[in-house]
């Protein structure tokens, strides 16, 4: 199978698409909002402690699984552990891509919206009250913000219909470098606004009293989000790397790029909060009110804000681009369809659920399961429950079951084997430490006990 697969074309494609994945919403929307919720600096240790301790060995896991097989997730499973319940993995994966892509379109769809209202400049409306009404009459109008979705949807599925390396490598390649010198030329205006000492306190100054066990289950899932794990999307992106890619380097690179991008919208987040008198846990309209009011403050704010939304909105594509390579990878090799045809079914599946996720700010405010309207089910279902459980599952795969030798060969790089006492240690975390831990999340962190 291996023979007829693309592949990435150089070291550098390699890791601008793995960030390209990881780097998203998840870092410059969902990272900022979770953390003002979660009380800050609490939230980021705890993020941290889990990208490190449990991301990288199960980055490396997924890695380990997808290169050695080049196969999608469900048909990996069944060649590493044929007619084993292993493959259960690749449903939870499936699932959980298909309802992290429904909501998520819905916030690209927003970067849409701001990326208008940027060009017209808000319509000259600049004060922070002005711009946080602006959001919720946005919100609240149902079709615009369901256009959006649909639109940012059809972007996605053009570049997906072009294939793997083409669309998707090139993209990557311009992309990323360009989100990460603007990221630093906001953290850096933001880190001279009167108050950012207080925003920086609250980001980074852990209270210990307020770790409780829902910010443990939090920061868990977005570890898990943000670093595009558990899921088996690294499974099926590392399906095209090369034997000569490391992949424990790779995956360092990974987290440590990723993590940097979540800190400097905090940077910029969080100083601009406690200058204009905001709310940190306004939840996830924070960004949307927040990012306005500090380019509105800026010398030239309409080119600032058109193209800070233009990047985020294509950094958010190639985040979506490698959730949806999941499902359209497995409706091509597992029911042998057309990927034009696969293409078209992961657009509709997340036309119906994105368009149910955009009404829950307006129309369907009020239909609620468990309390939380679907858009933030979905988040929640996907990002403290599927992918932990998934991540679980790869690690014990991995850790426990997986033949030695896959593992020798794959650690063992043809280019430069990764050191003994590193490899070790991702072995052990994967044998005990990330079961043990994403367990003990959900006992604590879901009331089980
Ligand atoms: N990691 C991406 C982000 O931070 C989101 C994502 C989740 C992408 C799961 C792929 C799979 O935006």
């Amino acid at each position: 199978m291996r023979e007829n697969r693309a592949q990435f074309a150089t070291r550098l494609g390699v890791i601008a698409t793995t960030v390209g994945s990881a780097v998203g919403l998840g870092n410059i929307w969902r990272f900022p909002y979770e953390a003002g919720v979660h009380g800050g600096g609490a939230f980021l240790l705890v993020d941290l402690l889990f990208i490190f301790v449990i991301g990288v060995p199960v980055i490396c896991a997924e890695f380990i699984i997808g290169r050695h097989t080049g196969s999608n997730v469900r048909g990996a499973f069944r060649q590493l552990a044929p007619g084993k319940a292993w493959g259960i993995v690749g449903y939870i994966g499936i699932a959980a891509s298909l309802l992290i892509l429904s909501f998520y379109s819905v916030v690209a769809g927003w970067t849409l919206e701001y990326i208008y209202q940027s060009v017209t400049d808000f319509s000259g409306v600049h004060t922070t009250q002005g711009l946080h009404d602006q959001f919720d009459s946005f919100a609240q109008s149902n079709w615009r913000p369901v256009m959006w979705t649909v639109i940012f949807l059809l972007c996605n599925y053009w570049i997906l219909a072009r294939g793997v390396r083409k669309g998707i490598e090139k993209m990557s390649n311009i992309l990323m470098p360009m989100l990460f010198v603007i990221l630093l030329i906001f953290a850096v205006n933001s880190l001279m606004m009167p108050e950012a000492a207080k925003g920086l306190e609250f980001l980074f100054k852990p209270d210990f009293s307020k770790v409780t066990p829902s910010v443990l289950l939090g920061g868990m899932g977005q570890a898990f989000f943000s670093l595009s794990l558990g899921l088996g999307c690294l499974i099926t992106y590392s399906s095209y790397f090369k034997k000569e890619t490391p992949l424990v380097k790779t995956a360092f690179t990974t987290a440590g790029l990723d993590t940097l991008v979540s800190i400097m919208a905090g940077v910029i987040i969080f100083p601009a909060v406690f200058t204009y008198g905001q709310e940190p846990a306004a939840g996830p309209k924070l960004v949307f009110e927040i990012l306005p009011s500090i380019f509105s403050n800026l010398a030239g704010g309409v080119v600032w804000s058109t193209l800070f939304f233009v990047l985020l909105f294509l950094a958010s594509l190639t985040s979506t681009i490698s959730m949806s390579e999941i499902s359209i990878a497995y409706f091509v090799e597992e029911y042998g369809m057309a990927r034009k045809k696969a293409t078209t079914l992961n657009f509709a599946i997340a036309l119906v659920f994105g368009t149910l996720c955009a009404l829950s700010f307006g129309c369907m405010s009020g239909f609620t399961i468990c309390g939380l309207t679907l858009f933030n089910l979905f988040d929640y279902l996907s990002s403290n429950i599927l992918l932990p459980v998934g991540g679980m599952i790869i690690s014990i795969f991995v850790g426990w079951v997986l033949d030695r030798s896959v593992l020798r060969q794959e650690l063992g790089a043809p280019v430069k084997p990764v050191p003994r006492l590193i490899a070790k240690s991702i072995v052990f975390c994967l044998k005990f430490v990330a079961p043990v831990c994403i367990g003990l999340v959900f006992i604590f962190g879901l009331g089980i006990i």
